[in-house]
């Protein structure tokens, strides 16, 4: 009877998620402005501004998908001053990790010390949405002190410089962030449409001699227009139904973090939600360019570290992509 109650008690004070307690990020050294694109691909500064808002990038030189990861994840461990050995899990969304195995995370703890499950998860540009859930679930059963996320990318290294049409548009980065048991996140919204015209990475063959389909390159194969319209259609959508699910409304957001892709996608975005201040909707795009899964936590770190967030603030993440896959969640500060 005794050893029941002990049960009931244990699962009653159990925390239901997490809360954000410290976030980091880096990016590599060399800067790649739009002007430097010219050199090698019939584009212009002009062209890409318009029609994206990008303005430059970072780009890997020495640096790996991990060197950024490490990185981001110190600083943002420092910014939570919390020590390694109180880190119990470390989760890493990439597509562009230096192996397909090892995972990111797997080396980000041996870089850091420390001793804890790790792995990675795959969802392009979405990852750090289902990356924040995933953490939400482990944290609901119980047992975790800290984690650590990562959205860590080198997308330099899987972007064909030789197509104008996808290569302006990408950038290389890592963001991270340290939560502990709370109630701060408060939920979320998922589609996937499974598709493969639409955005592709294809994969290595490597030296197989029975495989017979075509080696396609193992580069983003892109139909812009086509994820422009499924991007401008879903992310609104996911807002509004990641709200309903909360019981709240959009006049409650305090900030919107959209994934960073295009200034149109989220300028149409911040039309279609219009009773969010188009101020009020996070952009950093213009110095980093699309950097996937590390888009979202590079632009949190930012605007955590210039003081933007105040405490109850209501942040709703929002991203889409390769999947496709498109997604939102809703975060108390
Ligand atoms: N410089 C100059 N001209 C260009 C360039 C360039 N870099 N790229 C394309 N063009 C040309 C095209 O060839 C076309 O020329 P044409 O009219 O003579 O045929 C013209 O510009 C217009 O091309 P569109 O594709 O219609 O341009 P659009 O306005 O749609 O912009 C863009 C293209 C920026 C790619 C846009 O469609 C977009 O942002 N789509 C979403 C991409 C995205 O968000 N991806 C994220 C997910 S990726 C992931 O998950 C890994």
């Amino acid at each position: 009877m005794q050893d029941c109650n002990q049960r009931i008690e244990t699962t009653n004070t159990r925390p239901e998620s997490f809360k954000i307690i410290g976030t980091g990020s880096c990016v590599p050294e060399k800067i790649v402005t739009n002007d430097d694109l010219t050199v090698f691909l019939d584009t212009s500064d002009e062209w890409i501004k318009t029609r994206t808002g990008i303005e430059q990038r970072h780009i890997c030189t020495t640096e790996t998908t991990s060197d950024l990861a490490v990185k981001a994840a110190q600083n943002a461990l420092e910014n939570a001053h919390t020590t390694v050995d109180e880190i119990d899990m470390i989760l890493c969304a990439t597509i562009s990790g230096e192996y397909v195995c090892p995972s990111v995370a797997a080396l980000v703890q041996r870089s850091l010390g420390a001793q804890c499950p790790c792995f990675d998860l795959s969802a392009a540009c979405t990852g750090w949405i289902y990356l924040m859930d995933t953490a939400a679930a482990f944290f609901a059963r119980g047992g975790i002190r800290k984690m650590l996320l990562i959205g860590a990318e080198a997308m330099s290294r899987i972007v064909n410089w030789h197509d104008r049409s996808t290569a302006v548009l990408f950038g290389d980065g890592a963001g991270a962030a340290v939560l502990e048991p709370g109630d701060h996140y408060l939920g979320s919204s998922f589609v996937t449409e499974g598709n493969d015209e639409v955005i592709a990475i294809p994969a290595k063959n490597g030296i197989t001699p029975w495989y017979e389909n075509e080696q396609k390159l193992p580069l983003v194969h892109m139909d812009g227009q086509e994820t422009y319209k499924f991007a401008v259609s879903n992310l609104p959508k996911r807002v509004d139904e990641v709200l309903q699910k909360a019981g709240l409304q959009e006049g409650d957001i305090d900030w919107v973090i959209p994934h960073q892709a295009n200034k149109r996608i989220i300028d149409s975005a911040s039309r279609r939600l219009k009773h969010v201040p188009a101020d009020h909707f996070c952009v950093n795009l213009q110095k980093y360019g699309n950097t996937s899964a590390a888009s979202i936590p590079l632009l949190l770190d930012e605007w955590n570290r210039a003081g933007k967030f105040k405490d109850g603030d209501l942040l709703v993440m929002v991203a889409f992509g390769g999947g496709l896959s498109s997604a939102a969640c809703l975060l108390r500060w």
